[in-house]
C-alpha cells in the first residue's frame, strides 16, 4: 500500500457500532476516565506525538481517546495480526467526523493482516508530519512486545550500517518479513529512523516479553532512550495478566469450539501471572488441571494451589487442553505434538507464536491442515513409530486456535475493559511521565512509582464498592509508613 494512506481499516461503515461499544467500555474504564477528568483543560500531552502498537481493541480505543484528550497526537498499529477489532479501529478514525469525512485518529490495522502488512502497518505509526520541533516522526513509543521499538532501533542500526544487519524478529519465519520491510524503509530514505531517534523521549511497554526485549537491550547498551516497563508495575502483571486471562482465556476456547471444559484434562504450560490466571479460570469449569514449570519457585506454587505438576511428554497424550502461557519458545515441540491426544484443543496465551513448534509441525510430509473457520485449524499429523503401538493409533488430529498466536484476542476480543483500565492508566502515567518529566529518567528501563501505581488500583475501588481503610497516625508509625502510602517497600511482591 502506498505510505500516503491517511489510516487503513477494514471498513470505516463499521464506525457507529464500535462507538457503542466504545461508550459502554468508558463505564467500565474509570481509571482512564478519572485521568481525563484530572487533567480537564491542562493537556499535559500537548505536543506529544505518540506511535503506538498494541493490540487495537475497543479497550485501546478508550485509551487512545484518552491520550488525545491529554493532548497528544497519535498514530495507531496493532501489535497482533488477529487481534484487532474491526468496529473499535474504524469508530478511532471516524472520532468525532463520519465516516465520509473522517476526523479521528490515523489507524493502520484491521482483523487477518498478512505479515507483509503487519509489519507495513507498523511502519506507518512513525511517519508523523513534522511537529514543532521541525521533527517528521514520533517523540514517544507506546508498545505492547516490543516490535515498534526493534522496528525504529533496527532501522536506525541499518541506516547506521548502511544495510540490513538486523538482530531482528525472535521468530525465524517471521525474521525475511521485518528484514524485508526495514530494507524498504532504507531505499525510500536511508535516514529515516536515525532522523527520529535524537527527539525520542522515551518508550512505555506493555507486556512481559516486550520488558524482556527491553532489559536485553539496556544489558547490550543498545536502548538510547528511557523505557517504562508497564508490565511490572503490579496493577498491571498482577490484574491484567492474571484475572484478564481468568476472563478472556475461557471465552477464547468457548467462541472457537464450545468444547466443554468441565471434566477435562488441561495442561497449562507456564505457572507465572497469566498461568496462575489460565489454570483458575479452567479449574473454575471443572476442568482436571495440570501444571508443567521450569521454575522450581513457581511449579511449587502451583502444587501448594492444589495443582498436579506434570512434565509435557507424559501428559500430552491424555490432554484434552494444552495451552501455553510462558513467553518462551518451542515450549511444545514437534514431539509432543506428535502424540496429542485426538480431538485436543491447543492455543497459547504467550505473546509471541512460537511456543508450539506448528512451524517445525508443518514441515513434516504428512501433516495435513483443514480450516474449520477462521482462527480454528484441524491439525492431522502422523504418530511416529516409536509411539504408535504404545498409543494404539498411526496418525492423530487436533484443533489449533489463532494459529498459535495469542487465541485470546484472536479467537475473542481479550480482557475485558474493567482490568486494561488499570493496565492502560498506568500506561497513561508512563506517557506523561517520559514526556513532561523527561530529565528525571536516563535511558534505560524504569518502573512507574509506587505511588502511582496505588493510585491507579485506588480509582479502581469506588467502581467495585470497595470500602478502603485508612492507617491511623499510631499504625503508620509503627510499621514505618506515611498515612497516605506508598504503603510496602519496593521488594514487596503481593
Ligand atoms: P511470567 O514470567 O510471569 O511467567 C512465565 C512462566 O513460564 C514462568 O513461570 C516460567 O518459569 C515459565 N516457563 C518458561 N519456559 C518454560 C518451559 N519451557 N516450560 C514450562 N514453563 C516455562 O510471564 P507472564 O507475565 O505470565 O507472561 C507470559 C506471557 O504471556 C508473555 O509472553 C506475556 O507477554 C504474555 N501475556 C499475554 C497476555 C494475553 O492477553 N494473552 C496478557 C499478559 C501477558
Amino acid at each position: 500500500f502506498s505510505t500516503d494512506l491517511p489510516y487503513r481499516v477494514a471498513d470505516l461503515a463499521l464506525a457507529e457500532a464500535g462507538r457503542h461499544q466504545i461508550r459502554l467500555a468508558e463505564r467500565e474504564m474509570p481509571g482512564l476516565m478519572a485521568l481525563r477528568e484530572e487533567y480537564a483543560g491542562r493537556a499535559p500531552l500537548a505536543g506529544a506525538r505518540i506511535a503506538g502498537s498494541l493490540h487495537m481493541t475497543v479497550q485501546t480505543a478508550v485509551l487512545i481517546e484518552t491520550l488525545v484528550d491529554l493532548g497528544a497526537e497519535v498514530r495507531w498499529a496493532s501489535c497482533n495480526i488477529f487481534s484487532t477489532q474491526d468496529e473499535a479501529a474504524a469508530a478511532v478514525v471516524v472520532g468525532s467526523g463520519t465516516p465520509e469525512d473522517p476526523q479521528g485518529v490515523p489507524v493502520y490495522a484491521w482483523k487477518g493482516e498478512s505479515l507483509e502488512e503487519y509489519w507495513w502497518c507498523t511502519d506507518m505509526i512513525f511517519r508523523f508530519p513534522a511537529g514543532a520541533d521541525s521533527v517528521a516522526g514520533p517523540n514517544l513509543v507506546l508498545d505492547d512486545g516490543g516490535d515498534a521499538t526493534m522496528l525504529l532501533l533496527e532501522g536506525a542500526a541499518a541506516e547506521a550500517a548502511g544495510g540490513v544487519t538486523p538482530a531482528g524478529a525472535d521468530d525465524p519465519a517471521e525474521k525475511h518479513v521485518f528484514v524485508a520491510r526495514v530494507a524498504a524503509s532504507l531505499v525510500e530514505d536511508p535516514t529515516r529512523f536515525t532522523r527520529i531517534l535524537p527527539g525520542m523521549l522515551g518508550v512505555s511497554e506493555e507486556t512481559t516479553t516486550g520488558v524482556n526485549r527491553l532489559y536485553r537491550l539496556a544489558e547490550e547498551g543498545r536502548l538510547p532512550f528511557p523505557a517504562i516497563n508497564v508490565n511490572d508495575s503490579v496493577t498491571k502483571s498482577k490484574f491484567d495478566n492474571r484475572y484478564g486471562i481468568r476472563h478472556s482465556l475461557p471465552d477464547g476456547l468457548n467462541r472457537a469450539t464450545d468444547v466443554l471444559i468441565g471434566g477435562k484434562v488441561a495442561v497449562v504450560v507456564g505457572y507465572g501471572d497469566v498461568g496462575k490466571g489460565a489454570a483458575e479460570s479452567l479449574r473454575g469449569q471443572g476442568a482436571r488441571v495440570q501444571i508443567v514449570e521450569i521454575d522450581p519457585i513457581c511449579a511449587l506454587q502451583a502444587a501448594m494451589d492444589g495443582y498436579e505438576v506434570v512434565r509435557l511428554p507424559e501428559a500430552a497424550p491424555h490432554a484434552d487442553f494444552v495451552i501455553t502461557t510462558t513467553g518462551n519458545t518451542r515450549v511444545v515441540p514437534v514431539e509432543v505434538l506428535q502424540v496429542l491426544k485426538p480431538g485436543a484443543v491447543v492455543g497459547n496465551v504467550g505473546h509471541f507464536d512460537d511456543e508450539i513448534d506448528l512451524a517445525g509441525l508443518q514441515k513434516l510430509p504428512d501433516t495435513r491442515i483443514t480450516e474449520i473457520k477462521p482462527q480454528v485449524h484441524e491439525w492431522t499429523v502422523g504418530v511416529p513409530a516409536e509411539s504408535a503401538s504404545r498409543l494404539g493409533r498411526t496418525e492423530t488430529s487436533f484443533i489449533v486456535l489463532s494459529e498459535g498466536r495469542l487465541l485470546n484476542l484472536g479467537n475473542a476480543t481479550g480482557h475485558p475493559s474493567f482490568v486494561m483500565s488499570a493496565s492502560f492508566t498506568n500506561q497513561v502515567m508512563a506517557q506523561i511521565e517520559l514526556f513532561a518529566r523527561h530529565a528525571d529518567y536516563t535511558p534505560g528501563v524504569h518502573r512507574l512509582a509506587k505511588a502511582l501505581d496505588e493510585k491507579v488500583a485506588r480509582l479502581h475501588l469506588p467502581a467495585l464498592g470497595a470500602q478502603l481503610s485508612e492507617l491511623t497516625k499510631e499504625q503508620a508509625e509503627y510499621i514505618g509508613v506515611d498515612v497516605a502510602g506508598p504503603f510496602k517497600p519496593e521488594h514487596y511482591r503481593y
